[in-house]
């Protein structure tokens, strides 16, 4: 009876085990581009290339939160930024997927961006030296 006991409650521990690593909370809540995926760690990596090509902070294209002023929501949609930054997701994805085979990302942000909100205007070629 005791050995019945012992047996039940690990074979219970071992399910709850299973039950709490597999019932995980989304991690994200509004990604439209993004693997819905995508980890915490590479999350981040890609919010700070992002941050660092367009030479801009979190707040560039992340509305302050509601109810907690001093925060950021950043599954909300509200900064206009955040909607053309996906749309610049999918071109350079678009355009990696259709001009490049070897390297999977030989443009970035960063290639047009270089630090800039907005990608400088090339300088003006004229004839005269
Ligand atoms: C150039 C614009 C831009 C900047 C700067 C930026 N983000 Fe984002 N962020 C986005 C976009 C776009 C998405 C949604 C991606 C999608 O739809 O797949 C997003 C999504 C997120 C999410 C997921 C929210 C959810 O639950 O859906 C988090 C968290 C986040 N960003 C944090 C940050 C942090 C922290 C920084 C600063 C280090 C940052 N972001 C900087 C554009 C930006
Ligand atoms: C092929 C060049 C190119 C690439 C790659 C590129 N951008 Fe852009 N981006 C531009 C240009 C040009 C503009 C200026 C607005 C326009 O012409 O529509 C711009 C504007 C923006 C803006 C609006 C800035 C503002 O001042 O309102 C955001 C946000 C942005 N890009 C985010 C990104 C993110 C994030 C990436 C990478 C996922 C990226 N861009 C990749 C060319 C590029």
């Amino acid at each position: 009876m005791r050995r019945k006991m012992l047996i039940l409650s690990s074979v219970i521990t071992v399910v709850a085990f299973l039950s709490l690593s597999f019932v995980e909370e989304p991690k994200f809540k509004n990604l439209k581009v993004l693997d819905k995926n995508i980890s915490k760690e590479d999350l981040e990596i890609t919010m700070k290339q992002f941050k660092t090509a367009l030479g801009v902070k979190c707040n560039f294209c992340h509305a302050q939160s509601k109810t907690q002023p001093d925060k950021l929501d950043f599954a909300s949609d509200e900064n206009k930024h955040k909607n053309i930054a996906r749309g610049m997701m999918k071109m350079t994805m678009r355009i990696n997927k259709k001009y490049f085979r070897e390297h999977k990302n030989a443009i970035t942000c960063y290639s047009c961006h270089n630090g800039n909100k907005e990608p400088k205007d090339p300088p003006v070629e004229t004839l005269e030296e």
